[in-house]
């Protein structure tokens, strides 16, 4: 049989039934949901057990898809009492859904629990996406803890997110648990990914900035307290004395500047961010240059930082302008939650100088984060489906200190280390550490390059170096490297140092490359970035 996208259209009874936070959760609680076009007008039914029903009708939005329109409906009931059950069903007067129930938060809570899932997209069938493993693994974790208070992501919710296909499937993956569990939603790269052309062949991938798809669909589900033109993709919620910074994944200045006051004016003793593209990656090939260092500021003022994106798992060390640290009052930990929906690796990873922790996550299991907040303290286990833990940890804010006890790296005077992209060049910079001259930064390049998979040509007293299609000779003794665009003042001569190598002055010399660097002072030790996600590799003619 011919393979066919399965649209799965809205018919006029409900489907999509989502609960969401969208407003304080103590009184309020929303429910969306989709039906098809001639079904014109929604009401919510609710009561509480034993107690007079109650209706709030729904806003009503016309959601053109790439395949068909539909109606998406949003009803928000206002004074709800806190901590209290509501049974609820949605849809018009002639279709109504069947009874599902939500809980508003309790007042003054400092006690609760939420799972934080990642990257569960599927993409298998491209066209008809099966999310029933996503649907038994997540009805198994909630067997077991029955008591968390919603569900927060780190996107890539769908694998396709312009293309209604997709939605649908994730939706249906998510029955019988987001109509009971607030589904909070972070928007990834895959969320607002699309094809010109989708079926039977997809070509001219885009990605919708904004995040059309998720920002139509979600437009009333999330509060909308993001940048003007950004949401929902990007948003921020309480919950008891939490306070949750949801990222985009477009505009980082402008995320930046919102999140500074949003986390600044939150008032609450915990503080979480999610934001899709790890910043402390586990790829030998990625950069954080997308992200960082525009969303520092705003970043670094976080907790923890969820992200997802690489499908694997790590956790930083508390981590504040490139330096590490042992105690969580000095930084952010940044948690990158392992893939949540038994897909494959999205790229290699490797553990890196950042990392507390590390799991690569190349088996197909799938994972999910329990966050257990309790007064100031909170702890984190990174769960497999298995059975399996790959990571655990507590913060406990009023003794400061995380457990189990790991202790950031401090490298000793004159071995400074140096790091490409995280990774340590150990056995190639053995001997030759970076050197500090009158203030100014000088790293063996050679060494470096060759570790990266760059190509070092020797010469008597020279070198060239080639690199992501970039090349530069250098001369002991000059301080203008030589390069096919022209000469390049590297300000500071190049010298011969340990072993014999040619120490450059290094913040000229990675301008040539296209790569940035910082010295982290407390942990003596120099990292080195690229934006390319290549993988260089010297020909072999
Ligand atoms: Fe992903
Ligand atoms: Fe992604």
């Amino acid at each position: 049989m011919e393979r066919q996208p399965n649209y799965r259209f809205a018919t006029e009874k409900p489907d999509h039934i989502m609960v969401s936070i969208s407003g304080d959760a103590k009184t309020s609680m929303t429910v969306t949901w989709r039906a098809s076009i001639n079904v014109e007008n929604g009401y919510l039914e609710y009561y509480e057990k034993d107690g007079e029903k109650m209706q709030v009708s729904a806003i009503v939005k016309p959601f053109k898809s790439d395949v068909n329109t539909s109606n998406i409906f949003w009803a928000t009931p206002q004074n709800l009492k806190p901590g209290t059950r509501y049974y609820y069903t949605c849809g018009s007067a002639e279709n109504r859904s069947a009874e599902y129930y939500f809980e508003t938060e309790a007042e003054n809570v400092t006690k609760f629990k939420f799972i934080a899932i990642s990257d569960h997209q599927k993409d298998t069938d491209h066209y008809n996406p099966d999310y029933n493993a996503l649907n038994a693994f997540l009805k198994e974790t909630l067997a077991k803890h029955p008591d968390i208070k919603f569900i927060l992501t780190a996107g890539d919710n769908t694998n396709c997110g312009q293309h209604e296909i997709q939605w649908n499937a994730m939706f249906e993956g998510m029955e019988g648990i987001i109509e009971y569990y607030p589904y909070m939603m972070a928007c990834g790269n895959h969320d607002n990914r699309g094809f010109e052309f989708y079926f039977p062949e997809e070509t001219n991938r885009y990605y919708a900035e904004p995040a059309a798809f998720f920002n139509t669909q979600l437009e009333y589900s999330y509060p909308k307290n993001g940048p003007e033109g950004w949401q929902t993709e990007i948003y921020s919620f309480n919950y008891g004395n939490a306070h949750f910074t949801v990222f985009g994944v477009n505009e980082p200045e402008l995320m930046n500047e919102w999140a500074k006051k949003d986390i600044g004016e939150c008032g609450k003793t915990w503080k979480f961010g999610s934001h899709h593209f790890p910043v402390y990656y586990a790829g030998p090939n990625l950069s954080n240059d997308d992200t960082y260092p525009m969303m520092r500021e705003g970043m670094e003022m976080l907790d923890v930082l969820f992200s997802g994106h690489e499908h694997n798992f790590s956790r930083s060390f508390p981590i504040k302008n490139e330096e590490l640290f042992d105690r969580p009052s000095q930084g952010t930990v940044h948690y990158e939650l392992g893939n949540g929906n038994f897909n494959p690796p999205g790229t290699k990873t490797t553990d890196k100088v950042w990392h507390a922790s590390f799991y690569p996550q190349e088996e197909q299991v799938s994972m999910y984060a329990l966050v257990e907040v309790d007064g100031d303290k909170m702890r984190i286990t990174a769960n497999l489906n298995d059975g399996r833990v790959a990571d655990e940890f507590v913060i406990d804010k009023e003794k400061d200190e995380i457990r189990p006890y790991r202790t950031a790296p401090i490298f000793g005077e004159g071995r400074t280390r140096v790091f490409y992209k995280g990774m340590d060049l150990a056995l190639c910079n053995m001997s030759t550490p970076a050197v500090c001259r009158d203030g100014v930064w000088y790293i063996a390049l050679a060494t470096m390059f060759r570790f990266a998979g760059g190509e070092d040509i020797r010469e008597k007293g020279k070198v060239t170096l080639k690199i992501y299609g970039k090349q530069a000779t250098f001369t002991e003794g000059e301080s203008i490297a030589v390069t096919p665009d022209g000469n390049v003042d590297l300000g500071y001569e190049v010298f011969r140092g340990f072993e014999g190598q040619l120490y450059m002055p290094v913040d000229a010399s990675c301008k040539i490359f296209n790569m940035k660097w910082a010295y982290a002072a407390r942990n003596n030790f120099i990292t080195v970035e690229h934006a390319s996600e290549h993988h260089p590799i010297v020909p072999q003619p």
